[in-house]
Protein backbone atom coordinates (compact mmCIF):
# COMPACT_ATOMS: atom_id res chain seq x y z
CA UNK A 1 0.00 0.00 0.00
CA UNK A 2 1.76 3.00 -1.47
CA UNK A 3 2.30 5.69 1.76
CA UNK A 4 1.65 3.73 4.30
CA UNK A 5 4.20 1.18 6.70
CA UNK A 6 7.35 2.03 5.47
CA UNK A 7 6.77 6.00 6.75
CA UNK A 8 4.23 8.52 5.22
CA UNK A 9 5.41 8.91 1.30
CA UNK A 10 2.74 11.58 0.27
CA UNK A 11 3.99 11.63 -3.44
CA UNK A 12 2.98 8.27 -3.86
CA UNK A 13 -0.63 9.09 -2.75
CA UNK A 14 -1.28 11.83 -5.33
CA UNK A 15 -0.76 11.39 -9.25
CA UNK A 16 -2.31 13.82 -11.46
CA UNK A 17 -5.30 12.24 -12.50
CA UNK A 18 -5.88 9.83 -9.72
CA UNK A 19 -5.51 9.84 -5.51
CA UNK A 20 -5.13 6.79 -3.67
CA UNK A 21 -8.12 5.52 -1.14
CA UNK A 22 -5.97 5.52 1.60
CA UNK A 23 -5.96 9.24 1.72
CA UNK A 24 -9.90 9.40 2.54
CA UNK A 25 -9.29 6.01 5.21
CA UNK A 26 -6.30 6.22 7.05
CA UNK A 27 -5.94 8.00 10.54
CA UNK A 28 -2.27 8.54 10.26
CA UNK A 29 -3.05 10.42 6.52
CA UNK A 30 -6.22 12.19 8.72
CA UNK A 31 -3.60 13.27 11.77
CA UNK A 32 -1.15 14.76 9.60
CA UNK A 33 -4.03 16.71 7.23
CA UNK A 34 -5.34 18.43 10.64
CA UNK A 35 -1.75 19.24 11.51
CA UNK A 36 -0.57 20.38 8.44
CA UNK A 37 -3.72 21.68 6.79
CA UNK A 38 -6.30 22.38 8.76
CA UNK A 39 -3.49 23.76 11.23
CA UNK A 40 -1.33 26.06 9.13
CA UNK A 41 -2.99 27.02 6.44
CA UNK A 42 -5.51 30.10 6.88
CA UNK A 43 -8.89 28.96 7.93
CA UNK A 44 -12.51 30.60 7.82
CA UNK A 45 -13.59 31.34 11.46
CA UNK A 46 -16.81 33.83 11.24
CA UNK A 47 -18.29 36.71 9.43
CA UNK A 48 -17.28 39.73 11.21
CA UNK A 49 -21.05 40.55 12.00
CA UNK A 50 -21.35 37.93 14.29
CA UNK A 51 -19.71 39.84 17.17
CA UNK A 52 -21.07 42.82 16.77
CA UNK A 53 -19.79 44.54 19.77
CA UNK A 54 -17.15 44.96 22.39
CA UNK A 55 -16.91 41.67 24.05
CA UNK A 56 -19.19 39.64 21.33
CA UNK A 57 -18.16 36.51 21.25
CA UNK A 58 -18.65 32.65 19.30
CA UNK A 59 -17.21 29.66 19.71
CA UNK A 60 -15.73 27.23 17.36
CA UNK A 61 -12.91 24.28 16.29
CA UNK A 62 -10.34 25.21 14.63
CA UNK A 63 -8.32 22.04 13.24
CA UNK A 64 -9.79 20.31 16.39
CA UNK A 65 -8.83 23.10 18.61
CA UNK A 66 -11.67 24.96 20.93
CA UNK A 67 -11.41 28.60 19.65
CA UNK A 68 -13.56 31.58 20.27
CA UNK A 69 -13.82 34.70 18.09
CA UNK A 70 -14.02 38.09 20.42
CA UNK A 71 -14.59 41.70 19.70
CA UNK A 72 -11.73 44.05 21.25
CA UNK A 73 -12.79 46.92 23.05
CA UNK A 74 -10.93 48.97 20.13
CA UNK A 75 -13.29 47.30 17.03
CA UNK A 76 -10.76 44.78 16.46
CA UNK A 77 -11.10 41.20 16.60
CA UNK A 78 -9.44 38.62 18.49
CA UNK A 79 -9.35 34.82 17.60
CA UNK A 80 -8.21 33.09 20.94
CA UNK A 81 -7.72 29.51 22.22
CA UNK A 82 -9.95 28.66 24.47
CA UNK A 83 -8.08 27.27 27.32
CA UNK A 84 -8.01 28.36 30.44
CA UNK A 85 -3.89 28.62 31.25
CA UNK A 86 -4.40 27.05 34.78
CA UNK A 87 -5.51 23.31 34.22
CA UNK A 88 -6.54 23.51 30.40
CA UNK A 89 -10.35 24.05 30.90
CA UNK A 90 -12.43 25.67 28.30
CA UNK A 91 -13.22 28.75 29.03
CA UNK A 92 -15.99 29.78 27.17
CA UNK A 93 -19.00 27.40 26.95
CA UNK A 94 -21.54 29.00 24.96
CA UNK A 95 -21.77 28.97 21.66
CA UNK A 96 -21.81 33.12 21.18
CA UNK A 97 -23.30 35.51 23.37
CA UNK A 98 -21.06 38.69 24.90
CA UNK A 99 -18.81 39.67 28.11
CA UNK A 100 -17.14 42.24 29.41
CA UNK A 101 -14.25 39.65 31.02
CA UNK A 102 -14.05 35.28 30.60
CA UNK A 103 -14.43 33.69 34.06
CA UNK A 104 -12.92 29.94 34.47
CA UNK A 105 -16.05 28.11 35.98
CA UNK A 106 -13.22 25.41 38.35
CA UNK A 107 -10.84 27.70 40.10
CA UNK A 108 -12.07 31.18 38.78
CA UNK A 109 -9.53 32.40 36.61
CA UNK A 110 -10.68 35.99 34.90
CA UNK A 111 -8.83 36.74 31.73
CA UNK A 112 -9.74 39.94 29.71
CA UNK A 113 -11.54 39.35 26.00
CA UNK A 114 -8.43 39.86 24.52
CA UNK A 115 -7.05 36.84 26.46
CA UNK A 116 -4.78 38.28 28.74
CA UNK A 117 -4.95 37.13 32.81
CA UNK A 118 -6.46 39.65 34.70
CA UNK A 119 -6.84 37.91 37.98
CA UNK A 120 -6.22 34.55 39.98
CA UNK A 121 -8.04 33.53 43.62
CA UNK A 122 -5.27 33.00 46.20
CA UNK A 123 -2.72 34.65 44.75
CA UNK A 124 -0.69 33.98 47.62
CA UNK A 125 -0.27 30.39 47.00
CA UNK A 126 1.80 31.53 44.14
CA UNK A 127 4.45 33.72 46.05
CA UNK A 128 7.98 32.12 45.05
CA UNK A 129 6.25 29.88 42.85
CA UNK A 130 7.50 30.21 38.65
CA UNK A 131 3.90 31.28 37.98
CA UNK A 132 3.52 34.85 36.82
CA UNK A 133 -0.01 36.70 36.07
CA UNK A 134 1.92 38.78 33.68
CA UNK A 135 3.20 35.92 31.42
CA UNK A 136 1.55 34.57 28.38
CA UNK A 137 1.45 30.99 28.78
CA UNK A 138 -1.10 31.99 31.66
CA UNK A 139 -3.39 33.62 29.52
CA UNK A 140 -5.42 32.41 26.01
CA UNK A 141 -3.19 33.22 23.37
CA UNK A 142 -4.39 34.39 20.34
CA UNK A 143 -4.14 32.68 17.03
CA UNK A 144 -2.95 35.27 13.47
CA UNK A 145 -6.00 36.52 12.62
CA UNK A 146 -6.87 38.73 9.30
CA UNK A 147 -9.96 39.92 8.16
CA UNK A 148 -11.05 40.08 4.59
CA UNK A 149 -14.27 42.27 3.95
CA UNK A 150 -15.54 41.52 6.74
CA UNK A 151 -14.36 37.86 6.62
CA UNK A 152 -12.63 36.49 9.20
CA UNK A 153 -9.79 34.14 8.76
CA UNK A 154 -6.92 32.70 11.55
CA UNK A 155 -3.64 30.57 11.09
CA UNK A 156 -2.51 28.31 14.09
CA UNK A 157 0.77 27.40 12.93
CA UNK A 158 3.42 28.55 10.47
CA UNK A 159 4.24 31.46 8.56
CA UNK A 160 3.08 32.17 4.89
CA UNK A 161 1.23 34.49 2.71
CA UNK A 162 -0.78 36.97 4.20
CA UNK A 163 -4.98 36.47 3.87
CA UNK A 164 -5.21 38.44 0.71
CA UNK A 165 -2.28 36.15 -1.64
CA UNK A 166 -3.89 32.96 0.00
CA UNK A 167 -7.55 34.07 -1.09
CA UNK A 168 -6.08 34.94 -4.61
CA UNK A 169 -8.85 34.78 -7.25
CA UNK A 170 -11.49 33.30 -4.94
CA UNK A 171 -11.57 37.18 -3.64
CA UNK A 172 -13.92 37.96 -7.00
CA UNK A 173 -16.94 35.72 -5.16
CA UNK A 174 -16.56 37.77 -1.61
CA UNK A 175 -16.15 40.74 -3.64
CA UNK A 176 -19.71 40.28 -5.42
CA UNK A 177 -21.39 39.15 -2.44
CA UNK A 178 -20.22 42.49 -1.16
CA UNK A 179 -21.43 44.24 -4.45
CA UNK A 180 -24.98 42.50 -4.04
CA UNK A 181 -25.94 44.33 -1.19
CA UNK A 182 -27.05 48.23 -1.53
CA UNK A 183 -24.73 48.77 1.50
CA UNK A 184 -21.86 46.92 0.37
CA UNK A 185 -22.50 45.44 3.84
CA UNK A 186 -23.52 41.90 4.46
CA UNK A 187 -24.62 39.78 8.12
CA UNK A 188 -24.74 36.67 9.24
CA UNK A 189 -27.95 36.24 11.39
CA UNK A 190 -29.08 33.35 13.73
CA UNK A 191 -27.58 30.02 14.50
CA UNK A 192 -26.78 27.63 11.50
CA UNK A 193 -27.93 24.21 10.62
CA UNK A 194 -25.08 21.79 11.86
CA UNK A 195 -25.09 18.50 10.32
CA UNK A 196 -22.68 15.24 11.15
CA UNK A 197 -21.93 13.74 7.25
CA UNK A 198 -20.78 10.09 7.41
CA UNK A 199 -17.92 10.71 5.24
CA UNK A 200 -14.34 12.17 5.07
CA UNK A 201 -13.93 15.61 4.44
CA UNK A 202 -12.53 15.68 0.92
CA UNK A 203 -15.67 13.98 0.00
CA UNK A 204 -17.76 17.11 0.58
CA UNK A 205 -15.30 19.52 -0.91
CA UNK A 206 -15.10 17.29 -4.01
CA UNK A 207 -19.17 17.61 -4.88
CA UNK A 208 -19.19 20.97 -4.64
CA UNK A 209 -19.07 22.18 -8.73
CA UNK A 210 -19.62 18.10 -9.46
CA UNK A 211 -22.15 19.21 -12.93
CA UNK A 212 -22.41 15.17 -12.90
CA UNK A 213 -23.98 13.84 -10.24
CA UNK A 214 -27.33 15.44 -10.00
CA UNK A 215 -29.06 13.40 -12.76
CA UNK A 216 -27.99 10.59 -11.08
CA UNK A 217 -28.13 11.12 -7.01
CA UNK A 218 -31.21 13.49 -6.92
CA UNK A 219 -33.12 12.09 -9.65
CA UNK A 220 -36.19 10.90 -7.13
CA UNK A 221 -36.74 14.85 -6.24
CA UNK A 222 -36.21 15.97 -9.38
CA UNK A 223 -38.93 13.85 -11.12
CA UNK A 224 -41.18 14.57 -7.61
CA UNK A 225 -40.86 17.88 -7.78
CA UNK A 226 -41.32 18.24 -11.50
CA UNK A 227 -44.71 16.70 -11.16
CA UNK A 228 -46.13 18.60 -8.93
CA UNK A 229 -45.17 21.96 -9.64
CA UNK A 230 -47.17 21.10 -13.35
CA UNK A 231 -49.76 20.04 -11.08
CA UNK A 232 -50.01 22.98 -9.35
CA UNK A 233 -49.62 25.63 -12.33
CA UNK A 234 -52.47 23.50 -14.01
CA UNK A 235 -54.51 23.60 -11.09
CA UNK A 236 -53.40 27.40 -10.45
CA UNK A 237 -53.24 26.32 -6.54
CA UNK A 238 -49.76 26.81 -6.02
CA UNK A 239 -47.74 29.82 -4.01
CA UNK A 240 -44.88 31.89 -5.46
CA UNK A 241 -43.25 30.56 -2.38
CA UNK A 242 -44.15 26.88 -3.91
CA UNK A 243 -42.97 27.68 -6.72
CA UNK A 244 -39.82 28.37 -5.82
CA UNK A 245 -39.03 25.54 -3.65
CA UNK A 246 -40.35 23.06 -6.08
CA UNK A 247 -37.83 25.06 -9.21
CA UNK A 248 -34.85 25.27 -6.89
CA UNK A 249 -35.11 21.04 -6.82
CA UNK A 250 -36.39 20.57 -10.49
CA UNK A 251 -33.14 22.92 -11.27
CA UNK A 252 -31.19 19.67 -10.61
CA UNK A 253 -32.40 17.94 -13.42
CA UNK A 254 -30.86 20.12 -15.97
CA UNK A 255 -28.65 18.81 -19.04
CA UNK A 256 -25.41 17.74 -19.18
CA UNK A 257 -25.60 20.19 -22.35
CA UNK A 258 -26.63 22.97 -19.83
CA UNK A 259 -23.77 21.75 -16.85
CA UNK A 260 -21.28 22.21 -19.84
CA UNK A 261 -21.92 25.80 -19.79
CA UNK A 262 -21.19 26.31 -16.33
CA UNK A 263 -17.72 27.79 -16.34
CA UNK A 264 -16.01 26.36 -12.88
CA UNK A 265 -12.89 28.19 -11.86
CA UNK A 266 -10.08 26.62 -9.57
CA UNK A 267 -7.29 28.82 -7.94
CA UNK A 268 -4.38 28.50 -6.63
CA UNK A 269 -4.10 26.94 -2.71
CA UNK A 270 -7.11 24.60 -3.68
CA UNK A 271 -9.84 27.22 -3.95
CA UNK A 272 -12.75 27.09 -6.44
CA UNK A 273 -15.83 28.87 -7.79
CA UNK A 274 -18.73 27.51 -10.24
CA UNK A 275 -21.32 29.68 -12.09
CA UNK A 276 -25.20 29.55 -11.19
CA UNK A 277 -27.55 26.70 -12.71
CA UNK A 278 -30.61 28.09 -10.63
CA UNK A 279 -32.48 31.06 -10.66
CA UNK A 280 -30.95 33.39 -7.98
CA UNK A 281 -32.16 36.64 -9.40
CA UNK A 282 -35.91 37.20 -10.29
CA UNK A 283 -37.36 39.76 -11.64
CA UNK A 284 -39.70 40.17 -9.06
CA UNK A 285 -41.05 42.57 -6.76
CA UNK A 286 -38.29 42.64 -3.79
CA UNK A 287 -34.93 41.91 -6.34
CA UNK A 288 -36.20 44.88 -8.57
CA UNK A 289 -36.52 47.05 -5.34
CA UNK A 290 -32.92 46.15 -4.99
CA UNK A 291 -32.28 46.78 -8.84
CA UNK A 292 -33.29 50.02 -8.00
CA UNK A 293 -31.10 50.58 -4.76
CA UNK A 294 -28.06 49.07 -6.44
CA UNK A 295 -28.67 51.30 -9.53
CA UNK A 296 -28.49 54.10 -6.83
CA UNK A 297 -25.13 53.22 -5.52
CA UNK A 298 -23.57 51.58 -8.83
CA UNK A 299 -25.99 53.33 -12.09
CA UNK A 300 -28.03 51.27 -13.81
CA UNK A 301 -25.68 49.67 -15.95
CA UNK A 302 -23.15 48.22 -13.08
CA UNK A 303 -26.38 47.08 -11.58
CA UNK A 304 -27.59 44.98 -13.81
CA UNK A 305 -24.14 43.39 -14.82
CA UNK A 306 -23.74 43.14 -10.64
CA UNK A 307 -27.21 40.94 -10.64
CA UNK A 308 -26.64 38.69 -13.52
CA UNK A 309 -23.41 37.75 -12.42
CA UNK A 310 -24.68 34.20 -10.80
CA UNK A 311 -22.25 32.24 -8.88
CA UNK A 312 -23.45 28.70 -6.80
CA UNK A 313 -20.89 27.19 -4.79
CA UNK A 314 -17.37 28.38 -3.69
CA UNK A 315 -14.70 27.16 -1.66
CA UNK A 316 -12.29 28.48 0.00
CA UNK A 317 -9.93 25.60 0.87
CA UNK A 318 -10.01 23.95 3.36
CA UNK A 319 -12.60 24.86 5.41
CA UNK A 320 -15.34 27.78 3.85
CA UNK A 321 -17.58 27.65 1.26
CA UNK A 322 -20.47 29.82 0.01
CA UNK A 323 -22.95 30.00 -2.54
CA UNK A 324 -23.69 34.04 -2.82
CA UNK A 325 -26.69 33.93 -4.92
CA UNK A 326 -28.73 32.21 -2.15
CA UNK A 327 -26.33 34.34 0.53
CA UNK A 328 -25.13 30.80 2.08
CA UNK A 329 -22.30 30.42 4.36
CA UNK A 330 -20.90 26.87 5.50
CA UNK A 331 -18.53 25.52 7.32
CA UNK A 332 -16.66 22.17 7.08
CA UNK A 333 -15.19 20.89 10.30
CA UNK A 334 -12.96 17.34 9.76
CA UNK A 335 -13.86 15.56 12.60
CA UNK A 336 -12.02 11.79 12.16
CA UNK A 337 -11.78 10.25 8.40
CA UNK A 338 -15.13 9.19 8.30
CA UNK A 339 -17.41 11.98 9.68
CA UNK A 340 -17.32 15.59 8.95
CA UNK A 341 -19.45 18.38 10.26
CA UNK A 342 -20.69 21.11 8.11
CA UNK A 343 -22.43 24.03 9.42
CA UNK A 344 -24.83 26.21 7.33
CA UNK A 345 -25.75 29.64 7.84
CA UNK A 346 -27.87 31.99 6.30
CA UNK A 347 -26.86 35.76 4.83
CA UNK A 348 -28.17 38.84 5.17
CA UNK A 349 -27.80 41.91 2.34
CA UNK A 350 -27.71 44.47 4.87
CA UNK A 351 -30.36 47.47 3.54
CA UNK A 352 -31.60 44.71 1.39
CA UNK A 353 -35.45 43.85 1.34
CA UNK A 354 -36.41 41.00 3.93
CA UNK A 355 -37.97 39.47 1.53
CA UNK A 356 -34.79 38.44 -0.36
CA UNK A 357 -33.25 37.39 3.27
CA UNK A 358 -36.57 35.28 3.66
CA UNK A 359 -35.90 33.65 0.65
CA UNK A 360 -32.33 32.80 1.59
CA UNK A 361 -33.72 30.79 4.75
CA UNK A 362 -35.81 29.16 2.53
CA UNK A 363 -33.63 27.87 0.04
CA UNK A 364 -31.45 26.77 2.77
CA UNK A 365 -34.40 24.67 4.19
CA UNK A 366 -34.69 22.93 0.84
CA UNK A 367 -31.17 21.85 -0.20
CA UNK A 368 -29.34 22.05 3.09
CA UNK A 369 -32.20 21.70 6.26
CA UNK A 370 -31.85 17.34 7.78
CA UNK A 371 -34.93 17.40 6.59
CA UNK A 372 -34.31 18.51 2.99
CA UNK A 373 -35.31 16.34 -0.11
CA UNK A 374 -31.75 17.15 -1.94
CA UNK A 375 -29.13 16.13 1.21
CA UNK A 376 -30.26 13.14 1.82
CA UNK A 377 -29.19 12.38 -1.75
CA UNK A 378 -26.34 13.50 -0.97
CA UNK A 379 -25.36 12.11 1.77
CA UNK A 380 -26.08 8.60 0.79
CA UNK A 381 -23.47 8.86 -1.90
CA UNK A 382 -21.21 10.62 0.35
CA UNK A 383 -21.70 7.71 2.56
CA UNK A 384 -21.39 4.92 0.19
CA UNK A 385 -18.00 5.87 -1.37
CA UNK A 386 -16.41 6.09 2.01
CA UNK A 387 -18.12 2.61 2.12
CA UNK A 388 -16.64 1.53 -1.14
CA UNK A 389 -12.97 3.23 -0.03
CA UNK A 390 -12.56 0.03 2.72
CA UNK A 391 -12.14 -2.23 -0.09
CA UNK A 392 -8.99 -4.01 -1.02
CA UNK A 393 -9.95 -4.66 -4.59
CA UNK A 394 -8.56 -1.61 -5.99
CA UNK A 395 -6.19 1.19 -4.62
CA UNK A 396 -7.10 4.41 -6.68
CA UNK A 397 -9.81 6.82 -7.01
CA UNK A 398 -10.48 8.52 -10.57
CA UNK A 399 -9.95 12.09 -11.23
CA UNK A 400 -9.69 11.44 -14.92
CA UNK A 401 -12.57 13.11 -16.59
CA UNK A 402 -11.53 16.34 -18.64
CA UNK A 403 -7.51 16.47 -17.37
CA UNK A 404 -5.45 18.28 -19.56
CA UNK A 405 -9.03 20.14 -21.46
CA UNK A 406 -8.57 23.18 -18.91
CA UNK A 407 -7.76 26.50 -20.10
CA UNK A 408 -5.01 27.65 -18.14
CA UNK A 409 -4.61 31.41 -17.22
CA UNK A 410 -3.09 33.51 -14.76
CA UNK A 411 -4.22 32.58 -11.49
CA UNK A 412 -6.64 30.64 -12.74
CA UNK A 413 -7.57 27.04 -14.64
CA UNK A 414 -11.08 27.17 -15.89
CA UNK A 415 -13.19 24.40 -17.75
CA UNK A 416 -17.05 22.89 -17.19
CA UNK A 417 -18.82 21.88 -14.48
CA UNK A 418 -18.59 18.50 -16.21
CA UNK A 419 -14.89 18.46 -15.56
CA UNK A 420 -13.08 17.08 -12.47
CA UNK A 421 -10.46 19.95 -12.68
CA UNK A 422 -11.55 21.56 -9.82
CA UNK A 423 -10.50 18.12 -7.83
CA UNK A 424 -7.42 17.68 -9.40
CA UNK A 425 -6.70 21.26 -8.24
CA UNK A 426 -7.33 20.55 -4.31
CA UNK A 427 -5.23 17.76 -4.16
CA UNK A 428 -2.47 19.79 -5.67
CA UNK A 429 -2.78 22.19 -2.60
CA UNK A 430 -3.46 18.71 -0.31
CA UNK A 431 -0.09 17.56 -1.95
CA UNK A 432 1.58 21.21 -1.30
CA UNK A 433 0.71 21.05 2.47
CA UNK A 434 0.94 17.52 3.13
CA UNK A 435 4.76 17.21 2.28
CA UNK A 436 6.04 20.31 3.99
CA UNK A 437 8.50 18.07 5.99
CA UNK A 438 8.62 20.91 8.89
CA UNK A 439 7.06 18.76 11.33
CA UNK A 440 7.37 21.87 14.20
S1 LIG B 1 -8.87 25.20 35.12
FE1 LIG B 1 -9.50 27.23 34.88
S2 LIG B 1 -9.30 28.09 36.83
FE2 LIG B 1 -8.61 26.06 37.06
FE1 LIG C 1 -25.95 17.06 -4.86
Amino acid sequence: MPGVGDGLRIDRLIEADRVHRTVYTDDMIFRREIKHIFGRSWLFVGHESQVPEPGSYFTTRLAGQPMVMVRQRDGSIKVLHNRCGHRGALVVNARMGKAHKFNCIYHGWTFDTDGCLLHVPLESGYEGTRFDICDPQFGMPAAATETYKGFVFARLAGDGPGLVDFLGGAREVIDHLLELSPTGRIEVRGNSFRSIYPCNWKIYLENLHDGVHPKFVHTSSVVASTEVRSGLKSSASGTEDDDFVLGVIAANGQSFGDMDKLQVNAYPNGHSSMRGFREAVTRSGPFETLRKELAERHGAEKSDEILARNWHNMCVYPNLSMHPGFLQLRTLTPLSTDRTMVEVWCMRLVGAPDEIYRRAVMYANTVHAPSSVIKPDDLEAYQRVQAGLQTDSAQWVSNHRRAGREEIGEGVKTDSALSEHFIRNQYQAWAHYMSETNDA
